[in-house]
């Protein structure tokens, strides 16, 4: 479903992201993994549109996406929620969730949707008529997941979904993240929780320093020396 070819992304003269390949195949639940500063929102960002590339290829169900305007790739069906949620603070939870849906005009199905993400988030059903800006970090991550599935998209990218909550609302977001694959989206998550997003996923790829320095299986990755010391504290 997407295929990244020698991604490259760099800000000025400083090279964040250094050719990396990878891919995403649909239903796959995949993870992005490395330390603080490795590349990850800026690999996503570019994915998104929402910087520009500095060389390679990237093809959304074949199609190559390197150049086209940002807001047209929620209709290709690409959606990122953004590290720090990005939920628009002065309008009310449902007013969030609308906006998820604006490129859309099935009313019927959109209902439908509205339904769905309150049964996946009842927090966020209790909360319709507030304001996101009151919200806890939790339910803002909660909120900028549900907005991404109003667009009905047909990739999801989460980074740092995890970043700044506490356990007991890790493991609520992380268990929606699951459903929500399980239902067959296709998910790309970004996580410097290398445990948490491996025992998420199916695959993985860890970045360090703009490079994709290992791969495969979630569970190998989970298993591996390397991995444990580097980013399992072991
Ligand atoms: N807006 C920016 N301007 C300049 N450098 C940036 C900017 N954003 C990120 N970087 C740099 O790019 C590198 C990768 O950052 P980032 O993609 O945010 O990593 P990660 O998400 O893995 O923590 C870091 O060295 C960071 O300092
Ligand atoms: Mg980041």
């Amino acid at each position: 479903m997407l295929e990244v070819t020698g991604l490259s992304v760099a800000y000025g003269g400083i090279q964040a992201v250094r050719s990396i390949t990878f891919h995403v195949n649909e239903g796959e639940l995949v993870a992005l993994v490395g330390a603080n500063g490795a590349g990850k929102t800026s690999t996503l960002k570019a994915l998104a549109r929402m910087l520009d590339t500095a060389g390679g290829d990237v093809h959304f169900l074949g199609r190559d996406i390197t150049a086209i305007a940002p807001h047209r790739l929620i209709r290709e069906g690409i959606a990122l929620v953004p590290e720090g949620r990005g939920v628009f603070p002065r309008l009310a939870v449902a007013e969030n969730l609308a906006m998820g849906a604006f490129v859309r005009r099935d009313k019927a199905a959109i209902a439908a949707d509205l339904d769905h993400v309150y049964s996946l988030f009842p927090r966020l059903k209790e909360r319709a008529g507030q304001l996101a800006g009151t919200l806890s970090g939790g339910e803002q991550q909660m909120l900028a997941i549900g907005r991404a599935l109003m667009s009905r998209p047909k990739l999801l990218l989460l980074d740092e979904p995890s970043m700044g909550l506490a356990p007991i609302m890790v493991q609520k977001i992380f268990s929606v993240i699951r459903t929500v694959a399980e239902a067959g989206m296709t998910i790309l998550l970004v996580e410097q929780n290398a445990k948490l997003a491996l025992e998420a996923s199916q695959r993985a790829y860890v970045m360090e320093s703009g490079e994709i320095t290992l791969s495969g299986n979630a569970a190998d990755l989970l298993g591996d020396p390397k991995v444990r010391q580097a980013y399992l504290g072991e």
